[in-house]
């Protein structure tokens, strides 16, 4: 097959940063997706409709003139978020979804959240108005295992979350394990998932390739290639549940490449593409658009896309470095030679979709 033509894709959880960082890894997603859900954790993180507001010209400032790009915001839920605060979100077109750090899971985590139970009324809220909680689902127990946190989060705080508030719509993001795409497959309709490239294509052997590679190093970490074949299996499914979201996480290159190197791969460059990739190489290029175009749509209630993008069999050199004014990023596949490229031309919005 020398091409495959999709409705545009929208990337369902996203990290645009902000000032010099946002300026440079914006196009990347702007080229491969319509729309993208952008995440909060900011400093300080975007935790009211104000802010949000804010933070969505400051993406729409640096969108080219004719671009097309939609940023569905997101409020970062605190100890102290109360149920108004859901019902302004609600109430405002621009914000989709509420996003849950555990308090210290993550970068900029430290003001997430200590105790959902005691977020009970601002949870009901969010089910009654029907907007999305997007979950980072791994516990911090220092005694727990990293490889296990979120196996360990489905039993001990998902769970009961569900069983404590059956109407809430969940997002279990960036999921990693066979538990997770059992959980998932399992709950109600109100429960989904998204998949990042990074997971799909590596498992933890890439973080320790005859040596540390820091730039593999994400949260929740990679995992056992077990997990990654279940993650595989329920990607080229069909399944609704799982979507595309690349969690995208750009970081200055000596922040990975330090002596405690943060969390978090810059995917966006090569997302859709390595996406293609791993739909063809499992036989199922034709389940690419549900995963990628349809279903995350189809769960946040949206509109499916006009338009249309083509990936074509090509092969092209991964950029090494991308420049972040005085910063670098280094992209996932950095330097490798890709199969799947997008195409150049511009896609006009038609009916169908085709092959060729
Ligand atoms: O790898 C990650 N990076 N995982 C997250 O949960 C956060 C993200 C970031 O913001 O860097
Ligand atoms: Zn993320």
């Amino acid at each position: 097959m020398k091409s495959i033509s999709i409705i545009k894709p929208d990337d369902w959880h996203l990290h645009l940063r902000e000032g010099q960082i946002l300026e440079a890894v914006l196009p990347a997603t702007i080229n491969s997706f319509r729309r993208a859900i952008v995440m909060p954790n900011l400093i300080p993180p975007v935790t009211n409709v104000e802010m949000a507001m804010t933070y969505r010209q400051d993406i729409l400032n640096v969108c080219p003139a004719d671009c097309v790009f939609e940023p569905l915001m997101t409020l970062y839920l605190t100890d102290h978020t109360l149920p108004a605060e859901v019902q302004a979100a609600a109430e405002n077109p621009h914000i989709h979804a509420f996003k849950l750090y555990p308090v210290g899971v993550t970068t900029n985590s430290a003001s997430g959240v200590t105790s959902l139970p005691d977020l009970m009324p601002t949870l009901e809220a969010m089910a009654e108005y029907q907007l999305p909680l997007l979950v980072h689902g791994e516990v911090t127990d220092p005694t727990i295992d990293v490889f296990d946190r979120e196996a360990v989060f489905i039993e001990h705080v998902m769970s009961p979350l569900l069983d404590a508030v059956p109407g809430l719509k969940v997002v279990f993001e960036h999921l990693t394990t066979r538990q997770g795409v059992e959980f998932v497959i399992d709950a109600g309709d109100n429960v989904a998932a998204t998949l990042t490239a990074h997971h799909l294509l590596l498992n933890r052997n890439a973080m320790f390739n005859q040596g540390i590679c820091p730039h593999h190093y994400c949260l929740p970490v990679l995992k056992r290639e077990e997990h990654r074949q279940a993650l595989l299996a329920v990607a080229v499914s069909g399944n609704h549940k799982f979507f595309l979201g690349t969690d995208s996480a750009p970081h200055d290159r000596a922040r990975k490449e330090s002596s405690c190197g943060c969390g978090g791969i810059f995917s966006a460059p090569v997302a859709l593409e390595l996406y293609a990739q791993i739909f063809e190489d499992n036989n199922a290029l034709d389940k690419l658009e549900g995963f990628a175009s349809l279903y995350g749509p189809e769960f946040y209630g949206l509109p499916v896309n006009q338009e249309r993008i083509t990936l074509k069999n090509e092969a092209w050199q991964v950029p090494t470095i991308i420049q972040a004014g005085t910063e670098e990023i280094v992209p996932l596949c950095a330097g490798e030679i890709l199969r799947w490229r997008l195409g150049t031309d511009r896609a006009e919005p038609e009916k169908g979709s085709g092959n060729s």
